[in-house]
């Protein structure tokens, strides 16, 4: 998410494997992209001001949701993850 005008501007992202996965069969895969793909999911982070997941993808992935392995001097995006029952206070 970043704001130029008045209104936010929302980028949605995703991988997808050529079968339209989300994840593996065993609901341990962390990623299911390449180097390539990450590193342009880095680029994006960049230029948003905000990132957001959810509780389960917080909780599996530990993701940091920075910029990372890009330069970049710029201040990190916030975190925002939706976790409306507390999952993430329960599981700490
Ligand atoms: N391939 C990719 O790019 C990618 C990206 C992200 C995640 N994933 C994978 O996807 C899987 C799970 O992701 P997910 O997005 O299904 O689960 P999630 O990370 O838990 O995100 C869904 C969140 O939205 C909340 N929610 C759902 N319906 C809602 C509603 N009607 N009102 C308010 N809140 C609502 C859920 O609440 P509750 O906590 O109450 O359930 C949950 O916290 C993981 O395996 C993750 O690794 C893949």
């Amino acid at each position: 998410m970043y704001r130029t005008g008045s209104l936010p501007q929302v980028t949605l992202k995703w991988a997808q494997t050529l079968d339209g996965q989300l994840a593996d069969d065993s609901d341990q895969s962390q990623w299911i992209s390449g180097v390539e793909e990450r590193r342009y999911t880095h680029r994006l982070r960049s230029i948003h001001q905000a990132i957001l997941v959810g509780a389960q993808t917080f909780l599996k992935d530990l993701c940091q949701l920075t910029v990372r392995d890009i330069e970049f001097d710029g201040p990190q995006p916030a975190r925002i993850i939706i976790d409306p029952r507390g999952r993430i206070l329960k599981a700490l």
